[in-house]
Parts: structure tokens; sequence; C-alpha cells
């Protein structure tokens, strides 16, 4: 078992306040570096180093303004058939029946919080867009193109209402839908402490 050195002199400090003037901590001789015990191999061999390209993948963020938006569109035509394809199987035919998450809602915000269905739950479609590149297929993320998410995300939100079957998403016409749920989000500027609002 390791000792917990620094809460120990913390105590004795306290209890001993004004006499002691300071506590100096000693490492133990066997005490590694990293934090491990002796007896814990150097390497444990498993794992693989992080290419550039896996990097790449991960290392994206979309603002809710739509910053960091990739080039391309895709039209929501072309989204039915990419969620028919990588889509369908997990979150129902028409994204309502699962067996995974809800992707339509109710429309109705007498179903809320119950309902946290793209419609009444996502603020932003950027986001949305971020999301779904990144996440899903849950079963094999990042192998969708961008022109593909493009795509399938404006499907999803012509499911649920948001834009017109006949629309072509891109950077600039993802960032200017309009959410419903886009005002029921608040900034979090919590400083510390357990504050609920
Ligand atoms: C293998 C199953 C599977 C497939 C395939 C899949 N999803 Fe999902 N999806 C999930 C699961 C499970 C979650 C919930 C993940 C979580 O909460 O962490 C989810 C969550 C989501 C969400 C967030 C729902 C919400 O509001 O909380 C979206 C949006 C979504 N998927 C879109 C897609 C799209 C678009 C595709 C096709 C490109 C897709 N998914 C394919 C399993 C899948």
């Amino acid at each position: 078992m390791r000792r917990p050195r620094g809460r120990l002199c913390g105590l004795l400090a306290f209890a001993a306040a004004g006499t002691l003037a300071g506590c100096v901590v000693e490492r133990p001789a066997d005490e590694r570096s990293d934090g491990l015990p002796p007896e814990a191999p150097a390497r444990f061999d498993f794992g693989r180093p992080a290419s550039d390209e896996r990097v790449a993948l991960w290392d994206v963020d979309v603002k809710p303004n739509g910053e960091g938006l990739p080039p391309g569109a895709g039209s929501v035509e072309e989204g039915r058939q990419v969620y028919d394809t990588y889509c369908a199987a997990c979150h129902g035919p028409s994204g309502t029946e699962g067996p995974n998450e809800r992707l339509v809602s109710s429309g109705s915000w007498d179903q809320w919080p119950a309902d946290r269905a793209v419609g009444l739950y996502w603020p932003y479609a950027t986001t949305l867009f971020d999301y779904t590149r990144k996440a899903m297929p849950q079963n094999a993320p990042g192998s969708l193109s961008d022109e593909q998410v493009y795509a399938v995300v404006g499907y999803v939100l012509s499911l649920n209402g948001l834009v017109a079957p006949e629309a072509v998403m891109d950077s600039a016409a993802l960032a200017s839908v309009r959410m419903p749920a886009r005002d029921r989000f608040v900034p979090d500027d919590r400083t510390g402490g357990p504050r609920i609002r």
C-alpha cells in the first residue's frame, strides 16, 4: 500500500500549527517517477503510436457558428441513401424505431425533456455535423466522407422538419439552420461549487 504522505504531512502541520516551520516529504528509495509499483514493467507493450492520419480524424472541432466546418456539400436526397445504408440498422428506418437513440423528435415541447431527439435537443446543426462525423456510424466512426456527413445530417434535419427535402447542406447552410432548442441552453459560466441553475 502506498502511504498518503502528503496528507499526513498536512495533518501534522495543522496539529502543530505555529510550531512546525516546514514539512519535508521524503520519497522512499524504491519509488518510481511514474508512480507505478517497483515491480511493474517499464513498458506494457500494448497500444500503438497515434499516426498523423488517426490524430487528424479526431483533431477537428466545429464551433456553433460553423467555424471549422470542412468544404463540401451533400443533398438531403443523397443523405437518405447514406442513412438507409449506414444508420437505419441502429436508428430505425424512419429515425424513430431504434434499437438505438431516436433521431426524430415528436416536435412537441410537451414531450420535453423526455424527448431528446435531434429536433428538440440539439442547439446547433453545426455541432450535429461535428458529432456525426466523429462518432457515427457507431460501429465505424470516421468512415464517412465529409460530403456524406453533410448529406446525412441534412437528411436527419429534414426528418425533423427543419430543412426542406430538396435542401443541399454545406457549411453556410448548416450554420444558418435555427434549431428549436437553441435557447434552451445557457453558457455554463460557473466558477466552482455545486450551484444549480
Ligand atoms: C451500430 C449502431 C449505430 C449506427 C450504425 C449508427 N448509430 Fe448513431 N447512435 C448509436 C448509439 C448507440 C447512439 C448513442 C450514443 C451515446 O449516447 O453515446 C447514437 C447516437 C446518435 C446521435 C445522437 C442522438 C442524440 O440526440 O442523442 C446521432 C445524431 C446519430 N447517432 C446519428 C447517426 C447517423 C447519422 C448514423 C449513420 C451515419 C448513425 N448514427 C449510425 C448507434 C448507431
